[in-house]
C-alpha cells in the first residue's frame, strides 16, 4: 500500500464558483484515498465560502490576498485582477511551501487549475511535481491546443469571414458561433489566450505531461485522443456523487437553510419543472430577463428560476423587479441561489435552461436532464454545440437581430424539448443514455476512478 506516510497535495484554484466546485470535489476524492489536501484560493472567495467542509478531516485551507472583491465583474478589470492574483499568489505560495518544508510536511504534488500557470513555476522552484487540472471539457482543451500556434490567424479569419469554419481532429466543424468567445473580438479578457499559451509551454517542459480533466474518458474519447502531445485523463465528473451529498461547502452565494424550493419540487409531477440558471458569473440585461419571464409564462409549465442578486444589469432610473412578478410567483418559484445538483437530481425537473458553463452542462448530463442552451461567453458556445450536435441532449436558443432571445423562441425550444414531438422524444432518450454512460464512467472502479488512482500511484501514493 502507501509508500509514504500521509501524502500531501496542494490544490490551487481560481477564486470563482465554477472553479472552486470541481476543485473541492477533487479534494474530497483525494481525501477518500488517504491524501491530506490543502486547498488554496484567493481570500475574497474564501471569505465568502460557506465552509461546511472545514469539519472534514484531511483538509486544510490556505489563502492569498487579492486587491478587489474577487471576481466581481462590475468592479474589477479582470486583466489587472489576474496579474495581481499572480503577484500576490506567487508570494503566498512560496511562503506556504517554505513553511511546509521547514515543518517537515512537504507537499508530494501541487495541483493547479486553469489560468494559474504561475503555480507550476513556483512549485518547480522547489522541485515539487505540479499537475494541471483542466476543469473544463476535453474538447475545449483540444481546440485551444490545436490552434495554439495560430490564435491570431484564427481571430483574424473568424472576424473577417462569417462563413469561417474550424475543422479539427476529433471535433465536428465549428463555426465562429461555436468557438470559445476569446476568439471573437472584441474580447475584453485579453489575458486568456496568452495564459493558455503559457500553460502549454509549461506542459512542454515536462517529460510525460499528463493533464487531469473534469470529464469522463468515454464521453470525449475522440477529443482526448486528438491531443497527442499530452496525456489527458478524465477524472470527472467532479460533482457530488449522489443527490444527498449536497453541501460541498464551497458555495460563495448563500443557499437558504429551509430549501423551500426542494419542498416545492416535491409537490410537482415527474419531469414537469423547467429549471433556469445562468451560473455564478453571467449578468443578463433587464430586457432579456423580461423575455425569459414571458417565455416561461407562455409555456404554462412550472419553473424554478435562479436570479442571482448580482445577475441583472440595472440601468439607472430603471424600475427594479420584473413587470409580471405576480404571475411568475403563481406559476413558478424564483430563488437567488440553490443547491443545483440536488435540484437537477430531483425527479420533477424535466428541462434545464442553462448558460452551458461546463459544470452546469456536465451536471445536467450526469443527472439525465435535457437542456435548452443559452450560451454567454468563454467555453459556453462550445458546450452548447456539443449538447445540440454531438450528444444531442438539447437545443440552442436563437437570438433576434438585436441580440435578444425572445419569449416566443424560449417557449418554442421548451416545447420542443419537453413536448410530445419526435425531436423531444429523441432528446430525452439521449439524455437518459448519457446519464447511464456518465454514471458508468463515474462509479467506483470506473474509468475516472482508475485514472485518479493511477495518478496517485505515479506520485508513489499507491491506492489499490
Ligand atoms: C465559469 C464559466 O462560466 C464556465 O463556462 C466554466 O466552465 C467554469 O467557470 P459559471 O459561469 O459559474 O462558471 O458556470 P458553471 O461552470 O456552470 O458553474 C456554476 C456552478 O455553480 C455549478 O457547479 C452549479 O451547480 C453551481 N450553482 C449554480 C449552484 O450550486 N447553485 C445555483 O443556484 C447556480
Amino acid at each position: 500500500m502507501g509508500a509514504m506516510a500521509e501524502p500531501k497535495i496542494l490544490l490551487v484554484t481560481v477564486p470563482a464558483q465554477g472553479h472552486i466546485n470541481p476543485s473541492l470535489q477533487l479534494a474530497k476524492r483525494l481525501i477518500h484515498y488517504g491524501v491530506h489536501v490543502t486547498f488554496m484560493t484567493a481570500a475574497s472567495a474564501f471569505n465568502r465560502m460557506n465552509k461546511t467542509f472545514t469539519t472534514t478531516q484531511g483538509l486544510s485551507y490556505a489563502t492569498f490576498s487579492d486587491y478587489d472583491q474577487g471576481f466581481n465583474r462590475r468592479t474589477a478589470d479582470l486583466n489587472l485582477y489576474m496579474a495581481e492574483l499572480r503577484r500576490c499568489g506567487s508570494q503566498a505560495l512560496r511562503e506556504l511551501i517554505v513553511e511546509s518544508i521547514n515543518t517537515g510536511t512537504r507537499f508530494n504534488c501541487v495541483v493547479y487549475s486553469l489560468m494559474l500557470p504561475w503555480v507550476a513555476t513556483v512549485a518547480r522552484e522547489f522541485h515539487i511535481p505540479a499537475t494541471f487540472l483542466w476543469n473544463q471539457q476535453a474538447t475545449l482543451f483540444n481546440i485551444y491546443y490545436q490552434s495554439s500556434k495560430r490564435y491570431e490567424e484564427v481571430i483574424e479569419n473568424g472576424v473577417k469571414d462569417p462563413m469561417f469554419v474550424m475543422e479539427l481532429p476529433g471535433l465536428p466543424p465549428l463555426s465562429r458561433y461555436d468557438l470559445p468567445s476569446f476568439y471573437i473580438p472584441p474580447n475584453p479578457l485579453a489575458f486568456v489566450l496568452p495564459t493558455l499559451k503559457e500553460h502549454f509551454e509549461i506542459l512542454d517542459e515536462e517529460t510525460n505531461p499528463k493533464v487531469l480533466v473534469n470529464t469522463i474518458d468515454e464521453l470525449e474519447a475522440e477529443a482526448m485522443k486528438a491531443v497527442d502531445k499530452y496525456k489527458l485523463v478524465g477524472i470527472g465528473p467532479l460533482m457530488p456523487s449522489n443527490p444527498n451529498e449536497t453541501s460541498i461547502g464551497g458555495d460563495i452565494f448563500k443557499v437558504s437553510k429551509e430549501k423551500k424550493e426542494m419542498e416545492w419540487l416535491n409537490s410537482k409531477p415527474k419531469s414537469s419543472v423547467i429549471y433556469v440558471s445562468f451560473g455564478s458569473l453571467a449578468v443578463l440585461s433587464k430586457a432579456q430577463i423580461e423575455e425569459i419571464a414571458k417565455g416561461l409564462l407562455e409555456t404554462g409549465r412550472p419553473f424554478l428560476w435562479v436570479i442571482r442578486e448580482d445577475g441583472t444589469e440595472q440601468k439607472t432610473g430603471e424600475e427594479k423587479g420584473l413587470s409580471c412578478e405576480e404571475e411568475l410567483e403563481k406559476q413558478g418559484m424564483i430563488v437567488p441561489w440553490c443547491s443545483q445538483v440536488e435540484v437537477l437530481s430531483h425527479r420533477s425537473v424535466g428541462c434545464f435552461v442553462t448558460h452551458c458553463g461546463w459544470n452546469s452542462t456536465f451536471e445536467s448530463l450526469v443527472c439525465g436532464v435535457p437542456m435548452v442552451t443559452f450560451p454567454q461567453v468563454s467555453d459556453q458556445p462550445t458546450n452548447s454545440k456539443l449538447v445540440e450536435d454531438v450528444w444531442k441532449t438539447g437545443v440552442r436558443l436563437t437570438k433576434n437581430e438585436e441580440g435578444l432571445v425572445e419569449g416566443c423562441e424560449i417557449k418554442r425550444c421548451l416545447e420542443l424539448v419537453m413536448g410530445g414531438g419526435e425531436r423531444g422524444e429523441e432528446i430525452r432518450k439521449n439524455a437518459k443514455k448519457l446519464k447511464e454512460l456518465t454514471r458508468e464512467g463515474a462509479k467506483e472502479n470506473g474509468s475516472s476512478d482508475k485514472n485518479l488512482k493511477a495518478f496517485l500511484n505515479e506520485l508513489s501514493i499507491n491506492r489499490q
